[in-house]
């Protein structure tokens, strides 16, 4: 294991390894000299800052960055103060993509006024390969390009852009390679996410996930336990599962088992008091996970299962698998079988070809679901994709109408739906002092709901019970009960 090696004990007058993890740490143990050596220079140690665009999968990813900074003797700043940025990318629609232009077009300036100041780019995006081209034409003030499938060769990378000038690339087209045990460095104590799989393989006409982070991949699960354990061990009580697809965890292993199957054994594993996952696909969320979440006493009352759209004809050119009626039927034995779940979901607007009559399915299924809270999207084109290619783009001004047509619906179920439990008393995990008022606390609730109340900032990290006082639309305003005297 990674935190047992004595960095100082790698000899780095042999060649590096060639077996992973133990290449990387011949590389973090190479970087520790170099960063040594640039902070002598300097006087100062040497500073770093991830900044994370889009999901969980890519905050999980900037923990994995972070923890091998931290090894090779980087420590954390502010954005504006590093010496090292790097921006983790994401390119689900091409907002994301202008984003991350529109920074770098900051940063340029800020390496003029500091030379040494150096900048990574990883992530999504850079599986693109006109953004590598435009970044290699255009943005070669930029030090070291990387994409998803060689995350786990960071070190490596670094050591190269440590030793050398000029710009490195390194992006694969792929791997079936999952590296365990290199260093993490979570964000919270108290909370972490678990990667139990990589890729898609579901290839919604929409969407680019498939061609930037490839294959579906699972990790199996005696590391996905170990790692699980361990976490608990450091003090972590709540973990999230990640994968593009959760539902079809399991199903390439060598000895295959199903989601619901894993989620068991998590629940097993002491000191672990909640446990999420993120993302359901409707099309293969089983029986058997309703039943594993409905007896679970650590599973939170909380399901993500993205709609996309309500329409059968447009689910079909979005390559869902599933009809508008299927759809509903699952949401409705999901809220039959566990009453206090909580559902969210995902929903595009102006899907190429979508009509009037297919948008009012949308907010037909949006009335009959109930959703606690959505996500609502604008149909973005993502080059490359099947629905790129699409004749009958939706114009803009009637997809705009749609969204806001949409978003109005959408915040008053979720206005709705977060009063049902004004009243109650709730187990929440606190995890953090309010930002605006430092009196307050913030709670996360099981069904993921955030309450705000008074409390001691030495509660953070701990699972409370909390009235809930006041429903201010989205969240609420509560009141701490003291813990019963044994
Ligand atoms: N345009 C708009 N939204 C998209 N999503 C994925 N691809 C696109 C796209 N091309 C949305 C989906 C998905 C969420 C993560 O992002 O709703 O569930
Ligand atoms: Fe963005 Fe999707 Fe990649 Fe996550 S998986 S970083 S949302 S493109």
């Amino acid at each position: 294991m990674y935190k047992e090696i004595d960095w100082k004990r790698i000899d780095l007058n042999t060649a590096p390894p060639r077996e992973e993890p133990e290449r990387q740490y011949y590389y973090i143990a190479l970087c520790r000299e170099l960063v040594q050596r640039e902070a002598e220079k300097l006087g100062r140690p040497l500073t770093f800052c991830v900044t994370t665009f889009g999901c969980q999968m890519n905050a999980r990813d900037s923990e994995k960055l972070a923890g091998i900074l931290k090894e090779t003797g980087f420590l954390e700043a502010e954005e504006e103060r590093a010496d090292f940025v790097i921006y983790n990318t994401c390119t689900v629609r091409e907002n994301a993509n202008l984003k991350v232009y529109g920074h770098l077009g900051l940063l340029k300036h800020r390496k003029k006024s500091n030379p040494h100041m150096r900048i990574a780019l990883c992530g999504c995006m850079m599986q693109e390969p006109e953004v590598v081209e435009k970044l290699k034409k255009s943005y070669r003030f930029v030090d070291l390009i990387f994409g998803t499938h060689n995350i786990f060769k960071f070190a490596e990378l670094l050591a190269q852009m440590l030793e050398h000038t000029g710009q490195v690339i390194d992006i694969w087209d792929g791997t079936g390679q999952i590296v365990e045990e290199l260093p993490v460095e979570r964000k919270y104590p108290f909370k972490s996410g678990v990667n139990i799989m990589f890729g898609c393989n579901n290839f919604c006409s929409y969407c680019i996930v498939p061609y930037v982070r490839g294959r579906e991949r699972s990790r199996r699960p005696e590391d996905i336990l170990g790692e699980i354990r361990e976490l608990a061990a450091d003090g972590v009580s709540e973990i999230m599962l990640l994968g593009q697809n959760v539902n079809s965890y399991g199903k390439t292993l060598e000895h295959p088992i199903s989601f619901g199957e894993l989620l068991r054994r998590v629940e097993e594993i002491e000191g672990i008091a909640r446990i999420r996952f993120m993302t359901s696909h409707p099309k293969d969320l089983s029986e058997e996970l309703i039943q594993v979440m409905k007896s679970s006493s650590k599973i939170c009352r909380h399901l993500h299962l993205p709609l996309q759209s309500g329409s059968t004809r447009i689910l079909k050119a979005m390559n869902r698998k599933y009809t508008k009626e299927q759809y509903l039927d699952l949401a409705a034995r999901i809220r039959r079988e566990i009453p206090d779940i909580s559902l969210t979901t995902d929903i595009i607007v102006g899907f190429p070809g979508e009509t009037e009559e297919d948008f009012l399915e949308t907010l037909d299924v949006v009335r009959r679901v109930r959703y606690d809270n959505a996500y609502t999207f604008i149909y973005s084109k993502r080059t490359g994709t099947p629905a790129a290619a699409m004749e009958n783009q939706v114009p803009e001004d009637e997809v705009k109408s749609r969204f806001d047509r949409l978003l109005a619906l959408v915040q008053e179920n979720a206005k709705m739906q977060t009063a049902r439990f004004a009243d109650t008393i709730q187990e929440v995990l606190i995890e953090e002092v309010n930002e605006h008022d430092e009196s307050l606390l913030t709670g996360r609730m099981s069904n993921n709901l955030l309450v705000h109340f008074e409390g001691d900032a030495s509660l953070v990290g701990c699972i409370r019970r909390v009235r809930l006082d006041i429903c201010k639309g989205f969240y609420y305003m509560g009141t701490l009960i003291p813990e019963e005297k044994e």
